[in-house]
Formats: structure tokens, sequence, C-alpha cells
């Protein structure tokens, strides 16, 4: 059966061209750690993680490529920034759009005395950057929002609230997890302190490898999650105090990174915005065909402007779950279905407890396999007793 695999939104299949490669050429022909030992391969090696942290300063233009630090994924990134930076009697802002990458951390911390405060965002997922000025308190030191949900692909004025977080002396960190990639990000528009990205979403490098690019001043104040061996240093028992090395205890993901930078080599070529002119063409498909078939409600922007490409559907009258099931097992259609790790944004959009089906092209898919997406649908209500 053909497989058209429409879940870049969990994670991005295609990767990019060459990234297997560059993850076999690691494990077969360099094979050593970074930081521990003085031959030619570890320098090797050494040249293409730092090579890594420059395209990653790069595609966000932050100029510090030794403040990118890197982590397994987003939510280990997340947690290093949230719980580094809050301490009890601290006070941190979010939306109600918020990934459980976040708002988990935030839940334990609370029992650590950490409060939060959820500014609402509106029934389509959007957020009114003047709503921030309600919660700021004397104690908030932290705001901390996605930059575009990963339930229905609303993004989020990041530019207006680091304004306000820059005029309230507030600490501004986004999480690019649903927009590296896909959309031009510029850490310095932003005004953030810090970013926090996933490897193997829109990157399109292999899971296993995220991180974080944060501010000096940020950096020197927060505390590590992680301490142990960075292969510097190593008369001492504490943790270097410097960057990357304050955070990047362990061995590192390499043939994770390696497959990173051969998919950020592949994204410098093709550009962002043929990325995303490609992505919308096929959203814009999509949203089109869903807006024809009876019983289904598109779950917040229904035009292409102010969102990415990630789509949810409910079927009203139907098992979402069901729909799911049905596109998968008979057409080969992969979506995903439920909460996606994202209560509070299924509150927000009125959709808990039951969930959507998350449609999730990438520039990968083609004009073809969304119609045929469409046709399989309308046959898969059918099946279901609906009139399709
Ligand atoms: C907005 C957002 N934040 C965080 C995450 C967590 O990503 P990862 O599993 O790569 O840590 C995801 C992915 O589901 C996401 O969409």
């Amino acid at each position: 059966m053909q497989r058209i695999y429409l879940d870049n939104g969990a994670t991005s299949y295609p990767k990019a061209p060459l990234v297997g490669d560059a993850v076999k050429h690691f494990i077969e022909n360099v094979g050593s750690n970074v930081n521990r030992s003085g031959y030619a391969l570890t320098q090797t090696a050494e040249e293409i993680v730092f090579a890594t942290r420059e395209e990653i300063g790069h595609l966000f233009n932050f100029a510090q490529s030794e403040n990118v630090i890197f982590t397994l994924n987003v939510t280990y990134a997340l947690n290093f920034l949230v719980q580094g930076i809050l301490q009890p009697g601290d006070h941190c802002i979010v939306s109600s759009m918020e990934h459980n990458a976040v708002m988990r951390p935030l839940m334990q911390l609370r029992e650590r005395g950490v409060e939060f405060s959820r500014v609402p965002c509106d029934k389509k997922g959007r957020l009114r950057p003047q709503d921030l000025y309600k919660y700021i308190r004397t104690n908030t030191k932290l705001v901390v929002m996605t930059h575009a949900s990963n339930v229905c692909g609303t993004i989020l004025p990041v530019e207006e609230v680091g304004k306000i977080c820059a005029d309230n002396k507030l600490i501004f960190v986004v999480d690019v997890a649903q927009t590296a990639g896909i959309l031009p990000i510029d850490y310095k528009k932003i005004k953030a302190h810090a970013l926090a990205f996933t490897g193997h979403k829109g990157l399109l490098g292999p899971q296993g490898v995220g991180g974080f690019l944060l501010e000096d001043s940020i950096a020197s104040t927060m505390c590590t999650l992680i301490s142990g061996g960075t292969g510097s240093l190593s008369e001492y028992e504490e943790q270097p105090p410097y960057l990357p090395d304050k955070f990047e205890a362990g061995t590192l993901n390499l043939p994770g990174i390696y497959g990173l930078h051969a998919a950020l080599k592949y994204i410098n070529k093709v550009g962002i915005d043929y990325i995303r002119e490609k992505e919308m063409h096929l959203a814009k498909m999509l949203l089109a065909g869903l807006g024809n078939i009876r019983g289904v409600r598109v779950v917040g922007l229904m035009g292409i402007q102010g969102r990415t490409a990630v789509i949810s559907v409910d079927f009203k009258g139907y098992d979402n779950a069901d729909v799911a099931y049905r596109l998968d097992k008979y057409y080969g259609i992969k979506t995903r279905c439920g909460l996606h790790c994202a209560p509070s944004a299924h509150r927000t959009l009125g959709t808990f407890p039951q969930g959507t089906v998350r449609f999730s092209p990438s520039h990968f898919n083609t004009e073809k396999e969304i119609k045929i997406t469409l046709s399989a649908l309308h046959k898969a209500l059918k099946d279901l007793g609906g009139t399709g």
C-alpha cells in the first residue's frame, strides 16, 4: 500500500536528503568522541559539532555559536531553561496553547513554590499580546511561549510579546519546535533571551538531538539540570562555568549532530521561503477540501494567514480515532489523533477531551497526495455511516 505521511507535526518524514548518509558516515568512519582525545578524528568530529552550532546560529540570526547548547530534544531544552531559571517564589507566564514540554516542568516546579499563570488564547488559538499585562506581577521572572501551536498551527505574536517582556524586564523563552526550519525566525527581532529547538521536526534531522541557545546574562545566573564530564577542566569536580560546557555534560549524540548538520545544509540550500511556500500551498488545498466535507470542523484558523501547515480536524458525529484508524488501515495515510501532548491547547480550542485528527504535511508531500487524502476521507466517512 502507498504511504502518505501527514504527521510531520510529530516528527518529519522523510528526512532531508543525505541525513542518513551523514549518520552512517559518523558511525562507520568517524566514531570518536569530542573534547576527550587529541587525535585527528576527534578534531574532525569537533569541527562538525562546531559547524552545526554555527548553522543553528545562522538559522536564528544568533551570533554566539558557543551559546548553542545541544540536548536530546526540545523537551530537555525547555526543562534546562525553565527549571534552571525559576526559583521558589518566582512567577512565570505562559499561553494557554503550550505543549506539556512546558506545562509538566511548571507543574513539577509548582510543588517547589514556583507559581505560574496562563494567558488565555481565543478559540482559534490566537493570543492578544496586551492580555499579558493582566498577569505580570512583582515576582514575575519568566515568560515561556510556543511560537506556533502544535495542535492547530496558529502562530503566536512572539515579537509583540518579546517587546512587552523587554519593557518589563522579564526573561522571554520561545519554544520553536513547530516553526524552526519552517518560518523565518530572527532571535533579535523576537527579543528573546533563549530559543528552544528540536532537530527532528521542521529541521528535518534525526531524532535524539535538539537544544537551546541563550544569552550570557541568563546562562551565568542559571543553574544546570545535569552535571558531569565535559572533557574540559577535568582537574575540577565542579561544572565548568562557560558555554557550551556548563550545560553539555556527558557524551553528545554525535551521529544525531552529523545528521542535523546535513539537514541544516539542505534547509540552507533550498531556503525557508521555498519550504514555507510549498507547505502552505498544500495546506491551502487541504483546508479548501476539508471545508467541502460535511461533518468536518477545522479547528483554529480556516485561512492560511497566521498559521503553519498543521491542521486539526474534529469529525462531528464520528469518533476521531475511528477516522484516523481507517485512513491508516485502508489508505496508508498517517495522521495523529488525540490530544497531541497539549491538553491546555485542546481546552482552549474546545476539543478537550475528544481531541482531533491532525494532518501535518511537509514540503516533501505532493498535490497528488493531498488529493488522495481528501478522497480517502470522503470514503472513510461514508464507510463509517456518514454521507461523506
Ligand atoms: C510545541 C512543541 N513543544 C515541544 C514539543 C516536544 O518535542 P520533543 O519531543 O522533540 O521534545 C513538541 C513536539 O511534540 C511541540 O510541538
